[in-house]
């Protein structure tokens, strides 16, 4: 299933195309392309340049690896993520390695990874589904995640299926059309909470 973007400005078709299926096919993905998608977070920017991320992975041709990431997840996840090809959870170090001091944007680069991963995921016919809901906890005991670092994010990976593949509660949401906050309304210029004079059109309007 295709669900692009109704951008109002143009942008490359690989975000156009990216969304968050919640239909994966049970299609396995080649650990080749699963090491594209991982050389993609790999070549984020970050602050400093730390790359203070991790990731944990495990794959449907790993029954086991794939059962043990899969039980971190929340059960509204499980219920849909079991269909993906793989599983990841990406951690973020949260201090400087260069200094010890607490790197406030490993999130920001984290996600900026993440992002990386998604779009080389979609440039190979695949889509990555990111999912807060999981237990940190239960990643960091059963991984034996050190102190200092933070499970943040589970991504699901995988070719998209068919709706009927999805259990019936999730049909709905996946149908629905994907909203998007206008410009104007998160892009300032003079003040806080007034657009900024780039976003009028030609003809003056705001965009
Ligand atoms: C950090 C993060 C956490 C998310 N957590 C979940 C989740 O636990 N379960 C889920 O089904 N979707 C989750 N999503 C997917 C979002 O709901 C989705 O990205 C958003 O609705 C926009 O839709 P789109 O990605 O198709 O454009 C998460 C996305 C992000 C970036």
């Amino acid at each position: 299933m295709e669900k692009p973007a109704q951008n109002d400005h143009p942008v490359d078709g690989l975000l156009v195309r990216r969304w968050s299926p919640r239909a994966f096919s049970e299609t396995p993905v080649a650990a080749e392309s699963v090491r594209s998608l991982l050389e993609a977070a790999r070549w984020a920017p970050s602050c400093f340049n730390e790359q203070p991320w991790s990731f944990i992975v495990a794959t449907r041709e790993e029954p086991e690896a794939f059962e043990k990431l899969l039980g971190c997840l929340r059960a509204t996840n499980q219920a849909w993520a079991q269909r993906a090809a793989v599983l990841m959870v990406a951690v973020a170090k949260g201090a400087f390695d260069h200094n010890g001091k607490p790197n406030r944007h490993a999130g920001h680069d984290v996600g900026l990874a993440v992002e990386n991963l998604m779009l080389q995921a979609v440039s190979l016919g695949l889509f990555a589904h990111a999912m807060a809901g999981f237990d940190a906890s239960k990643v960091r005991e059963s991984y034996g995640v050190p102190e200092g670092h933070d499970p943040l994010v589970a991504v699901a990976v995988g070719y998209p299926g068919n709706l009927e593949d999805l259990p019936e509660e999730f049909r709905e949401r996946e149908l629905a059309p994907r909203e998007r906050k206008s410009l104007g309304l998160f892009v300032f210029g003079p003040s806080w909470g007034e657009p900024w004079d780039g976003l009028k059109s030609h003809e003056g309007e705001w965009e």
